[in-house]
């Protein structure tokens, strides 16, 4: 039996099923556990089930000396230090597939909330602004027939992609580290919808220069992660009209700081991280996530792995 710290409370079964064959310890916090507490909890357990709001980094794994198992609750891995994990032989497992369907739902949904002004409609009906229907009131952009720029063409943004076409939409794709297929996609398109993994390559990869490309029509949508775009050039791109709108399901930091002057930018929508937030998919994301963190404890290749080079090792 292995002891397993698990940073949060899971919905669905899953947890029932890692307790049945180990011993687990859940750190039941409202919030996620403080540092010291996920180094305690991560030091004590052979195996790790962390949140991407836990920084699982290299002095973690320092300490962490009988680690033989990490699964990550989410696709991204960009929390987990992954050289230093592979460096010590620890599989890092992740949750792909079972969230893409909701995350290019949201996508979507974003696009659709700020082309056609929702957010906004919603407070001036509450504010008692609406006065009357009008020939120019409240005038938005058709996602139908526009040109969508989707940068990164993995299952999200593949998934993405397939709805689109029901919209009737011009698909732009930027092709990985090709500049010029950058630039064509921010030049041409109506929306422009981040999906890329953050990796040292993407972050930032949204800054004043690639804001300015877009035309001043266009709205940004980003559901992927925040550090992806620069946020103080996000929001002078706002406020000066470089673009139309933007939509964010992610920030740098999250939760952003009530004082954060990129919520003050007009026509910008943020919702708090829930691209996979149905209780479908959340579930799913358990099961899958559970089902890594058991293999890795037996020794078996873990159904999902972010560095399957830790196997190729053997
Ligand atoms: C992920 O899994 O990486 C998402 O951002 C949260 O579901």
């Amino acid at each position: 039996m292995a002891r397993c710290f698990v940073t949060r409370e899971l919905p669905g079964t899953a947890l029932g099923r890692l307790r049945a064959e180990h011993e687990v310890e859940v750190w039941v916090g409202p919030l996620a556990p403080p540092r010291q507490v996920l180094l305690e909890g991560a030091a004590a357990a052979d195996g790790l089930l962390p949140l991407l709001t836990d920084a699982v980094d290299a002095e973690l794994l320092e300490a962490a000396h009988e680690l033989r198992a990490i699964s990550n609750y989410a696709v991204g891995t960009d929390n987990v230090d992954l050289a230093a994990a592979t460096a010590r032989g620890i599989p890092v497992g992740n949750t792909p597939d079972v969230l893409t369907d909701s995350t290019a739902d949201l996508a979507i949904a974003l696009m659709l909330a700020i082309s056609r002004r929702i957010v906004e409609g919603e407070r001036v009906v509450r504010a008692g602004e609406w006065r009357t229907w009008g020939p120019s009131f409240m005038l938005g952009r058709d996602l139908q027939g526009s040109t969508v720029g989707i940068i990164g063409a993995g299952r999200i943004g593949e998934a993405v992609a397939r709805r689109l076409r029901g919209f009737d939409c011009e698909l732009v794709f930027a092709r990985r580290g090709e500049r010029d297929s950058l630039d064509r996609l921010l030049a041409e398109s109506d929306f422009v919808s981040v999906h890329a993994p953050l990796t040292s390559e993407t972050r930032g990869l949204i800054a004043e220069a690639e804001l300015r490309a877009m035309k001043p029509t266009a709205y940004l949508v980003n559901t992927a992660r925040g550090p992806i775009v620069e946020q103080p050039a996000l929001a002078r791109a706002l406020s000066e009209g470089w673009i139309a709108g933007a939509a964010l399901d992610v920030t740098d930091p999250e939760p952003l700081p009530a004082d954060d002057p990129l919520l003050e930018a007009p026509n910008l929508i943020v919702v708090p991280h829930v691209g996979s937030a149905t209780h479908r998919t959340r579930e799913a994301m358990a099961d899958l996530a559970v089902d890594n963190l058991l293999a890795g404890l037996a020794g078996r290749r873990m159904p999902h792995c972010a560095n399957p080079e830790v196997y190729a090792r053997d």
